[in-house]
């Protein structure tokens, strides 16, 4: 059986990435919602709607767990679809406590969709973890079009993230927690703007070590070649320049996690 990633578009793939390494006996779905993305500047009721469409068609392919790649559909859609279906679903949220846990006397700039930077869950998060207030919030939306534009570190890319970042004096910080799975992409257009004292937190291997737990607790490993679908909103990606632009970002997270 296999395991499902599901993320409005190509930011989850930095997720599933992680998991081909660590789980090489796995066949794996991923799901993208591009007919949908981005889901961070939408309405809380659409990005449900769609989650709640894309959890129908994942569970017809009659996959064993689901990982939501995505720190926005985390936020407003997971706890429904927990309550819906009965099989493991593992969800993201940003690494603020990690990355204080790292280093508890700088500041952390956690950065995220709008949803997720002014959702709830993300103000419990930070009642339960920041004690010292210490954690910041940016909303980075425009990265998302450009990572599913592929553009990376572009002119414009380093503009937006120079006029975001004026505001901090990022000697003061530890970290940059990537609050969202597409901005993965943006690690060397970011370096660029941070000192060296400064480090970035994903969850991605967090996330990754909670699948395998939950696998694991349920009996739920297997031994198998591995393999991956792709789909697009539903729509199996079979066509050789889609299965390419994959591949693209594929070499970008390889390029990223120094491979
Ligand atoms: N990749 C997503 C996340 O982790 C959301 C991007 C979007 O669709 O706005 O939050």
């Amino acid at each position: 059986m296999k395991i499902a990633f599901f993320d409005s578009g190509m930011g989850g793939l930095s997720v599933l990435h992680h998991a081909m390494r660590v789980l090489p006996q796995e066949e794996f779905l991923f799901y993208a919602d591009e007919d949908h993305v981005p889901y961070g500047t939408k309405s809380r009721e659409a990005v449900q709607q769609y989650v709640a469409e894309a959890f129908d068609f994942m569970i017809s392919k009659g996959v064993k767990a689901i990982v939501v790649a995505c720190n926005t559909a985390t936020s407003v859609a997971v706890p429904v679809m927990r309550e819906r279906y009965d099989l493991p679903i593992i969800g993201m949220e940003p690494a603020a406590k990690k990355a204080l846990d790292l280093d508890g006397g700088h500041r952390v700039l956690v950065c995220a969709t709008p949803i997720t930077v002014s959702g709830r869950k993300m103000e419990l998060l930070i009642e339960r973890v920041d004690k010292d207030h210490l954690v910041d919030r940016l909303a980075l939306p425009a990265l998302v079009p450009f990572a599913e534009r592929q553009e990376f570190d572009s002119p414009d890319v380093r503009a937006y993230l120079a006029e975001q970042f004026a505001p901090y004096d990022f000697r003061q910080y530890s970290a940059l927690v990537l609050g969202c799975t597409h901005f993965n992409y943006f690690k060397p257009a970011m370096r660029a703007f941070m000192p060296d004292s400064m480090h970035f937190v994903d969850g991605n291997d967090g996330t990754v070590r909670e699948l395998i737990r939950q696998l694991e607790a349920r009996n739920l490993r297997e031994a198998n070649e591995q393999t991956v679908e792709y789909y697009y909103s539903g729509r199996r990606v079979a066509d050789e320049a889609e299965l390419a632009r994959i591949g693209r970002f594929m070499q970008q997270l390889d390029r990223v996690y120094g491979l």
